[in-house]
């Protein structure tokens, strides 16, 4: 099943409550909230954290896809927790244990997401793919919403793709950056099944983008 995890990182902060009941004009494809988490260490930019995500959590049930684009992300996790993270992302490349890390989230009873920039070679993601629940592939540099997909990308989700079936891996592939309804085929064919999308989403109006989507999807779910 392909699913929707729209990115509030595009989202009209002065109606986010309001932006966040749009998104659920369609059923089945979107049951996730991309949240980007940025410390303007490991990205240049600073987003938003705790205090936002908590608030938000008392206006929907769907699940919260933290994206930490921080430095040690180990320093963090409980109070993502409490602040309602369903699933966290960390980046290879912000932490010097990853397995602890993961197990931590698991202990916690938190899903587990690993990812890397586009610059990193996906093979590095190999020996803990059996270890979490997802992997995300960027498609942009990490840092800012609004960027073009970097198209050397599909080639990276098809080999991660190869990888995870030839080894009778289970994670779910997420893809996020630059993505919109013109692309989004050529992503999911690559072998995503988990799309990010935060100006294709909120640029506009937000439930005709939803019911785009949908209809995409419909043609692959
Ligand atoms: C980039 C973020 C993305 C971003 C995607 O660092 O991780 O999640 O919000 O935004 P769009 O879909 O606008 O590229
Ligand atoms: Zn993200």
């Amino acid at each position: 099943m392909i699913k929707l995890s729209p990115s509030i990182l595009a989202a009209d902060f002065t109606i986010l409550g309001k932006q966040l009941l749009e998104l659920n004009a369609v059923k089945n494809t979107a049951p996730y909230i991309h949240i980007d988490v940025m410390d303007g260490i490991f990205v240049p930019s600073i987003s938003f954290g705790m205090p936002v995500i908590s608030s938000i959590r008392k206006a929907t049930d769907k699940v919260f896809d933290v994206h930490l684009m921080i430095m040690d992300p180990e320093r963090y996790l409980s109070e993502f927790k409490k602040c309602g993270a369903d699933i966290i992302t960390f980046h290879l490349e912000a932490t010097e244990s990853p397995i602890t890390l993961i197990d931590s989230l698991h202990t916690m009873g938190i899903k587990a997401g690993i990812t890397i920039k586009p610059d990193t070679p996906v093979e590095l993601l190999y020996p803990y793919l059996h270890m979490v629940e997802m992997v995300l592939i960027m498609s942009v540099n990490p840092g800012f919403g609004g960027q073009e997909f970097l198209p050397e990308s599909l080639a990276r989700i098809r080999k991660l793709k190869k990888h995870i079936d030839d080894n009778g891996l289970r994670c779910d592939i997420q893809v996020d950056g630059g993505i919109y309804h013109e692309n989004v085929c050529d992503v999911i064919s690559a072998g995503a099944n988990i799309i990010v999308a935060g100006s294709a989403v909120f640029g506009g109006d937000i439930g005709k983008n939803m019911a785009k989507f949908d209809a995409i999807f419909a043609g692959f779910n």
